[in-house]
């Protein structure tokens, strides 16, 4: 059982898509959100829909900036306790072709692999000193089978996921939860307009993790995401011929 109200939470990468909806329950449910993400613009659109919500502005793949928003959340937030690693970027490129494949290999991987580690780190000592402190990272089914056209994110996550595991292990004597929420595709921002035909929206997303949360889930497993771990699983080459057929 989690209990969603009265918490201090942080979402990373709030101001759009799932993060912004997340930001949206949480608050009706009675908590405080912070949220941070890179564009200014967009988190100024996000207060304006959420005026309660706290906003930082910070690049998560720089090392040293996503250290600085660190320790600007435990000099302002001593009271958080629930941190949501969402924030993430996609490179939908070939490896060979394009000419800036290592740039963007790099930027992937600190935006979404380093910085959830970075932050776990930096912020344990504060979400771990408060009630009900809980850690939960957003990660895709496509852990479990890759897609061709993301020749980094589905590798990021795996890796995530795999992080995930072992910080739940490590922590299993402490009071600080770990979760981890595998998203089936959403219709957000993320596909700049072109959704595949399989996409949920983002209401039934969000709505299935908090019903997760509530229940004191620790890998939720939301919609197709749920059935992809299943039939790879049963037939995992199956799944990664089916993953790739997705249009
Ligand atoms: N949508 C899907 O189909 C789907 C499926 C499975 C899993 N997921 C996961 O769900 C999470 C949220 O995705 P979404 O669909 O809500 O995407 P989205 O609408 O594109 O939102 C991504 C958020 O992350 C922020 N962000 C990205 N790079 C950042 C950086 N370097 N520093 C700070 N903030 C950064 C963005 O802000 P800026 O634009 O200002 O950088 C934005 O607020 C991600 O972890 C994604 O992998 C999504």
């Amino acid at each position: 059982m989690m209990k969603l109200r009265n918490n201090t939470v942080l979402i990373t990468g709030g101001s759009s898509g799932i993060g912004l909806e997340l930001s949206k329950v949480l608050i009706q449910k009675g908590n405080k959100v912070i949220i941070c993400g890179k564009s200014n613009e967009k988190l100024e659109a996000a207060k304006k829909i959420l005026p309660q919500l706290v906003t930082y502005q910070c690049d998560l793949s720089d090392g040293q900036q996503c250290a600085d928003f660190a320790r600007r959340i435990t000099e302002n937030h001593p009271d958080l306790n629930i941190l949501v690693n969402n924030a993430a970027m996609v490179s939908k490129i070939d490896l060979f072709t394009n000419e800036n494949a290592m740039e963007l290999a790099e930027k992937e991987y600190q935006t979404n692999l380093l910085a959830p580690i970075r932050l776990t780190k930096l912020l344990y000592p504060t979400i771990s000193a408060n009630e009900a402190p809980a850690i939960i990272n957003v990660t895709t089914g496509l852990i479990y089978a890759p897609r061709v056209i993301y020749p980094f994110y589905n590798s990021s996550k795996a890796a995530l996921h795999s992080f995930t595991q072992t910080l739940r292990i490590r922590l299993k004597e402490e009071k600080t939860k770990v979760v981890e929420v595998m998203f089936p595709a959403v219709d957000t921002p993320w596909h700049q307009g072109n959704p595949p035909k399989i996409a949920i929206s983002v209401e039934t997303a969000v709505s299935e993790m908090i019903h997760g949360l509530e229940k004191g889930k620790t890998e939720i497993r939301v919609g197709g995401a749920k059935i992809l771990h299943l039939i790879s699983r049963i037939a995992p080459a199956f799944a990664l011929k089916k993953v790739n057929e997705i249009k």
